[in-house]
């Protein structure tokens, strides 16, 4: 039996990654710890929560007291960390909640683990999940090897650098035994509508506009979550301590392209005339510091690992428009108060 624990299991990828290890892996325990922010919703796990293997904990990364009783308590022997501030817009009007979570967050989980596993870090492993943003912009052409120099440009992903660079240093200063990935754009069910893609398909459902910012030109390397479950769930088991994996899908669009087809398939899907959700397209103010371009080279993790995306992009596309339709609960509880605020202070009364 092996106690896992998995950090920022109420959100968007880490309630898939929890899925993924309660069903496939029986022999773990597998404990959930989140702060439950406006980000995290156990809804998302309604369907594992009663499982024998799965079990939940409230707490905040930060907190030094709480994180470290329960790495003694529970045993733990492996950790996914997936908690953190994951969104770009909110990392330009708020720089330190990023700061306090993604990067002291982190320090304190490496320092909780070290504690724990001082006297034997055999069959041990810290698992940090981060960011293709890391390495910056690209422009027309190349992509991002796990060698590209990291050049982050938001508060968000100078968080998660820093936050990287932690982790490596604590395999090197300590001898950790670490494992780090940097994934580019996830899309699929459960995503909060503060993203691209959500917030399109819900605008779009209620005839609201669509912000695009700028001309709808920065090109986005999009990956299906479950596929990043796969890759998490590939790494954790077989990829080696010490080493970085970067985890893509080759599957880049430029932002309006991808809103173009995502229009098409929601006007199937409602069962509106052919054109109608593309007249909800708004070009707005661009982001502040707007990374141009991101694009990941995976074959690292394909060639050495073995992993490979499951899903064409239009199916994975498909599949996630029909999940919000049929889940308006879903968005209801969530699209309200808060996020009202959250949305008035962005884009005006759009
Ligand atoms: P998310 O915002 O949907 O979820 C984050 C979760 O972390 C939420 O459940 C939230 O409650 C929890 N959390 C936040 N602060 C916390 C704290 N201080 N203590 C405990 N829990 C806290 O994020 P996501 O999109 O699922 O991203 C998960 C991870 O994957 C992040 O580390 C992110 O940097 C990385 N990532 C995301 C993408 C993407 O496209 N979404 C791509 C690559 C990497
Ligand atoms: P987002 O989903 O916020 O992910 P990230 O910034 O981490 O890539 O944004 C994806 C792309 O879509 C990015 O180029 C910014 C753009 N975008 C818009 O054009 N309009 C929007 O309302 C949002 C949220 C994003």
């Amino acid at each position: 039996m092996k106690n896992i624990l998995i950090t920022g299991g109420a959100g968007f990828i880490g309630s898939h990654v929890v899925r993924l290890m309660v069903n496939k892996y029986p022999q773990y325990n597998i404990i959930n710890m989140d702060a439950l922010t406006y980000a995290g919703n156990l809804e998302n796990l309604k369907d594992v929560e009663l499982k024998q293997n799965y079990r939940f904990k409230k707490i905040d990364i930060t907190d030094e007291k709480m994180v470290g009783r329960l790495f003694g308590t529970e045993k733990i022997d492996g950790v996914i960390h997936l908690a953190a501030e994951s969104h770009v817009d909110r990392s330009i009007n708020n720089p330190l909640e990023f700061i306090r979570t993604n990067i002291m967050g982190t320090v304190n989980l490496l320092n909780s683990a070290r504690l724990a596993w001082k006297d034997n870090m055999e069959g041990k492993r810290f698992y940090h999940i981060s960011t293709d943003e890391v390495y910056g912009s690209l422009g027309e052409t190349g992509l991002f090897t796990e060698t590209t120099s990291y050049d982050p440009r938001s508060p968000y992903s100078a968080s998660k650098a820093g936050s990287d660079h932690l982790v490596r240093a604590y395999f090197h200063t300590f001898g950790l035994p670490v494992v780090i990935s940097n994934c580019s754009n996830n899309y699929g069910t459960h995503q909060f509508p503060e993203k691209l893609i959500p917030l399109a398909i819900n605008n779009i459902k209620n005839n609201k506009q669509v912000p695009i910012y700028g001309k709808g030109e920065n090109i986005r390397d999009w990956l299906f979550v479950e596929d990043h479950a796969s890759a998490i769930d590939t790494i954790f088991h077989k990829g080696e301590t010490g080493e970085t994996y970067n985890i893509g899908g080759n599957n880049e669009w430029k932002n309006i392209d991808l809103i173009y087809l995502l229009c098409n398939i929601m006007d199937k899907e409602l069962g509106r005339p052919e054109g109608s959700s593309e007249k909800l397209i708004t070009f707005v103010k661009d982001r502040a510091g707007h990374d141009q371009r991101y694009a990941i080279d995976p074959s690292k993790l394909v060639h050495e690992l073995g992993w490979k995306p499951s899903l064409q992009f239009e199916e994975g596309l498909t599949k996630t428009v029909r999940w919000y339709l049929e889940n308006q609960q879903w968005l209801n509880s969530i699209v309200s108060g808060a996020y009202e605020q959250y949305y008035d202070k962005q884009y005006g009364d759009r």
